[in-house]
């Protein structure tokens, strides 16, 4: 284990994935979000660009929040650029990002996770991962950028023992990563190809069943508001509904922050 795995798997990867026109790695970065934008600029083909890193030292997570990223975890950017969809046409792959995520836990380590809109990856009612969706549009073509972030080898950040875990900690030992790397690469790759012409449409089912909450009173945070209702599933572009006493109320962007039944 340790840093030499991810060097190795980062080395195999342009040959496994001949769409992988960019793969970096580095072993100690300020954010694989941050750094990757300099890679777009060159980027005269169609395909990725990969960034990924043992420990990040400024990680980031939503909301400006800081992303603590020792090393032993799955810290990576991938980012495409976007052929048809616009940038609001495009958030809602944040859900499906945490689809391919999910699956890829099951497909390799046997993990039942859920999905914690918008973007959260739980498991036993705690946290393991989550994705960070951004865009850039100040170049020739827009890109869309997907940070994954998990928790694997890695212990959880001092204070959040009661709300995040690790695969280490779920299984009782340390695991490889190198299969979960390739499987997450390959997921969301190929449900990028699809969703770049689709939008979220044809996700909503799948998204839907593995969504946690559902039936549950949710308190939903959108900047400095709040709203509560019953989480009652998402919509055809993502949104998450909620229903109260007299309306079902669409929640487009903001963060599921407790279920209170
Ligand atoms: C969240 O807040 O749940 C999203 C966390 C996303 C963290 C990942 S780790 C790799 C990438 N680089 C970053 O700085 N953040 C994302």
């Amino acid at each position: 284990m340790g840093v030499s795995e991810l060097l190795q798997v980062s080395g195999r990867l342009a040959t496994e994935f001949p769409w992988l026109i960019v793969s970096k790695y580095f072993d100690k970065v300020d954010s694989t979000q941050e750094r990757i934008v300099q890679w777009i600029p060159k980027m005269e083909d169609d395909g990725a660009i990969l960034v990924m890193a043992e420990s990040q030292t400024k990680g980031l997570g939503r909301q400006g929040r800081t992303w603590i990223s020792p090393p032993g975890g799955v810290w990576f950017t991938l980012a495409f650029p976007m052929k048809s969809l616009d940038v609001v046409q495009a958030a809602p792959f944040s859900l499906v990002s945490a689809l391919q995520v999910v699956n890829a836990l099951k497909e390799v380590n046997n993990l039942e996770c859920v999905i914690k809109w918008p973007n959260d990856i739980i498991i036993d009612g705690k946290k393991l991962g989550g994705i960070l969706l951004s865009t850039i549009t100040k170049f020739k073509r827009n890109w869309l950028l997907i940070g994954v972030g998990i928790n694997v080898n890695n212990d959880v950040p001092a204070g959040l023992e009661k709300t995040a875990t690790s695969i280490k900690q779920v299984r009782g030992q340390t695991q490889g990563r190198s299969r979960l790397i390739e499987a997450i690469l390959h997921n969301i790759w190929t449900a990028w190809q699809d969703f770049d012409k689709t939008g979220f449409g044809p996700y909503q089912k799948a998204v839907g069943e593995r969504l946690t909450g559902v039936g549950k009173l949710a308190k939903v945070a959108m900047g400095k508001k709040s709203t509560q209702g019953t989480l009652m599933g998402i919509d055809p572009q993502g949104g998450l509904l909620l229903k109260s006493k007299s309306s079902t109320e669409t929640v487009h962007a903001g963060e599921i922050v407790g279920t209170l039944s």
